[in-house]
């Protein structure tokens, strides 16, 4: 099946990357208004493809994403360090809005995966800029993978084998989900303490900080993030081609919220199937709630 990546940029190559090496499709299109960038980071993913799980990745002009079952879009601007990913919200919109009609005309059906930030904001533009779409944003997938690595390493397995959700806004207001993180079907504390790990308050805050911090701690040392955000595009993306019905924590329109932000949804053909209401304490949908009303105030703000 083929996938188109609108943007060739640092994430939007490395997800075309990921995506050749993991085998997840057929083909790849790579597009961009720099049209040289887009053929030479094709021409050089084409390369990884004979040593990996095989590929078609080319380049063209955003009318070759025609057929593409899922267009990711990672077209726009990037976090510099010390700014916000609600701060570039009007520099992207603008590009959106202009991109947004002819990435639908050029592939109609496809379902529209956003990764440019403010990426919950900008869903909303694009299912506003695309009525009847299957869109949905990367969200906090890429958050709650920062979660249970950080999780994992304290309780000495793999992260594979940690689950957490990290819902909300993808920025300063998410919301860790300690409530339901659990590893082996255990609470996290509950864990710790069966292994004889160390977990204290201190730890837990620790992880907190890094999991929320972790954007701008990457682009302080090396001025942008994308293997994360690459390798979650991929899964997402698999799990749509595949009709895989995995459970991430994507971004999408979600009218109890009045505004997309990150829930436990069901991936698969066609998109986001379902939504599942996560279990909070208390305090947790309070911290939900303020992050749901901190991008309500951003869709308010689009001009
Ligand atoms: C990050 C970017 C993708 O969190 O927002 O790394």
């Amino acid at each position: 099946m083929k996938v188109g990546v609108v943007g060739a940029g640092l994430v939007g190559a490395t997800a075309a990357y990921a995506l050749t090496l993991r085998g997840s499709c057929s083909e790849i299109i790579l597009t961009d208004q720099n049209g040289a960038r887009a053929r030479a980071e094709a021409q050089d993913i084409a390369h990884a493809a004979p040593v990996s799980h095989g590929a078609r990745v080319g380049s063209g002009p955003l009318t070759d994403l025609r057929g593409s079952a899922v267009v990711i879009v990672a077209a726009g601007a990037n976090q510099k360090p010390g700014e916000s990913r609600l701060d570039l919200l009007q520099k992207n919109a603008a590009i959106f809005r202009e991109l947004i009609p002819q990435v639908v005309a050029a592939a109609p059906g496809a379902t529209l995966l956003i990764a440019t930030n403010p990426v919950d904001v900008l869903t909303d533009l694009t299912a506003r800029l695309a009525p009847g779409a299957s869109v949905m944003g990367s969200g906090t997938v890429l958050d709650s993978a920062r979660f249970r690595h950080l999780i994992a390493g304290h309780a000495g397995v793999d992260g594979t084998h940690v689950h957490g959700h990290v819902l909300g806004e993808h920025g300063d207001s998410e919301v860790l989900a300690w409530s339901t993180a659990s590893v082996a079907g255990l609470p996290v504390a509950d864990f710790m303490a069966a292994r004889g790990r160390e977990w204290t308050p201190e730890i837990r805050a620790q992880i907190d900080a890094d999991t929320r911090g972790a954007a701008a701690q990457i682009i302080a040392g090396k001025h942008a993030t994308y293997y994360g955000i690459g390798a979650a595009l991929a899964r997402i993306t698999e799990r749509v081609l595949g009709d895989r019905r995995g459970i991430l924590t994507v971004s999408a329109p979600t009218p109890e919220f009045g505004v997309s932000l990150s829930l436990p949804r069901v991936v698969g053909r066609g998109g986001v199937l379902d939504t599942i209401p996560p279990a909070l304490t208390g305090p947790e949908r309070q911290q939900l709630e303020r992050s749901a009303a901190v991008l309500r105030d951003a869709l308010a703000a689009l001009d």
